[in-house]
């Protein structure tokens, strides 16, 4: 099998990137260990930045997205027995949408195959080969059979557990990392929203976050051990906890309702350094992992690709490879500034067991600043609705 792009992975990055590079006129062929069912419902984040909506949009991909997605002006911050409205609008002109991964997943993969784009799902034994040739490989088995992908470039976009970024030899990757010691019990609710926008809350008991799916379902998290079991909790130990992080004497109320999906996942913040090796390039979560506390993570994947399609555009319109050369140098720039903002986020609102009484000072503090500052709120906001592309 040939094509000019091999792209491994068909999570937010793999499929944008294949569908980006066919309408610049590039062929490519997605490859997934999962089946198609599985990746359209795999529970995660649903914050969509600005960028990212224009993204889709002119993708021709936003329709849903515009019609079901809820454009939020603002979030909350809650701290001290008071929440503070952080105008993202005014302070930007910028907005966000909330709209579950899972949903842009659906679009991308509906829009893949309206276009008689190939994804081929459960793939087995990926391996990658000859990167540092001009004509790379991918060879994986699919219904048993063994099979070879011969392309001009092979883009590792499978996530933080595949092969691709384990593919660029050690000697010549450089690993940040720090890993969070809590993680976010994560819960879906049957039941009407209870605040028009997120709440991020700091909290004595740790940290709580009020989001929303949909008119009818309600996403909800609190910061938990991350080695603790999600049946250790039951339905009644939840809502105690939801209610005794959220509520204050203000009079506001977390609606409760039918819990039917419970979830735990780690928090870290990881760079991998070079993206490229040869003619591999990685992007989205294979390359890089933000804590979910600043809603970054499927933006990143978006501006990862949105650049590779770029590069790989005017390498074969043009013959010019110095964008595709610059690849690592330019993401990076975007990445760290979102793993600095993330990381921020996670150290401003979370319960650290080791804080001393100084620390926890120093973190109120940072909370007053942001809440009564212009300069402080619009460095937030600007970095929450992300970012313009440079
Ligand atoms: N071969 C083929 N596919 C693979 C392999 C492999 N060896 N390993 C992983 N995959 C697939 C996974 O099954 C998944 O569908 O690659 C896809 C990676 O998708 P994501 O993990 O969603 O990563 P990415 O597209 O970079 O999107 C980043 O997704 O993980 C969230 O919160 C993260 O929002 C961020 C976004
Ligand atoms: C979510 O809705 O899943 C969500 C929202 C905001 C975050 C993280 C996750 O910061």
């Amino acid at each position: 099998m040939n094509t000019q792009v091999a792209i491994i992975g068909a999570g937010p990055a793999g499929l944008l990137l294949s569908h980006l590079l066919h309408l610049k006129g590039i062929a490519s062929v997605v490859l997934e260990s999962r089946t198609r069912a599985d990746i359209e419902s795999t529970i995660r984040a649903g914050v969509l930045e600005q960028g990212t909506m224009d993204v889709l949009n002119e993708a021709g991909v936003g329709a849903r997205m515009r019609s079901e997605g809820a454009l939020h002006h603002g979030i909350e911050l809650a701290f001290g027995g008071q929440r503070h409205r952080i105008d993202l609008s005014d302070l930007t002109g910028r907005a966000i949408t909330v709209y579950a991964q899972h949903e842009v997943i659906k679009d991308l993969v509906a829009a893949r195959f309206a276009a008689d784009g190939q994804i081929l799902f459960e793939v087995n034994d990926v391996s990658v080969h000859d990167v540092d040739s001009e004509s790379p490989s991918v060879r994986f088995t699919h219904g048993g059979e063994p099979q070879q992908l011969n392309a001009d470039f092979v883009i590792g976009c499978d996530g933080f557990h595949g092969i691709s970024r384990p593919s660029i030899p050690d000697q010549l990757r450089r690993d940040y990392q720090r890993i969070y010691p809590f993680g976010w019990f994560g819960i879906l609710v049957e039941s009407d929203p209870s605040s028009e926008e997120l709440i991020y809350a700091q909290h004595a008991r740790g940290f709580a976050l009020v989001s929303t799916r949909s008119p009818k379902v309600q996403r909800l998290y609190f910061q938990c051990d991350p080695k603790d079991d999600v049946n250790n909790w039951s339905d009644d130990r939840i809502w105690s906890e939801l209610h005794a992080r959220l509520e204050n004497s203000d009079g506001w109320k977390l609606k409760e309702g039918r819990i039917f999906q419970k979830n735990i996942i780690g928090m870290r913040s990881f760079v991998s350094t070079p993206m490229q090796h040869g003619r591999l390039f990685l992007a989205g979560d294979a390359a890089h992992i933000v804590p979910p506390t600043g809603a970054k993570g499927m933006n990143l994947a978006v501006a990862d690709v949105r650049l590779l399609s770029m590069a790989l555009e005017e390498f074969y319109k043009k013959g010019r490879p110095d964008s595709l050369a610059a690849y690592t140098e330019t993401a990076l720039k975007r990445v760290w500034r979102a793993e600095h903002f993330s990381w921020w986020m996670t150290s401003m609102f979370h319960k650290f067991d080791d804080a001393s009484p100084f620390q926890q000072e120093l973190q109120r503090a940072e909370l007053e600043y942001v809440v009564s500052s212009r300069a402080a709120a619009t460095a937030l906001a600007e970095n929450y609705v992300g970012l313009p592309f440079a």
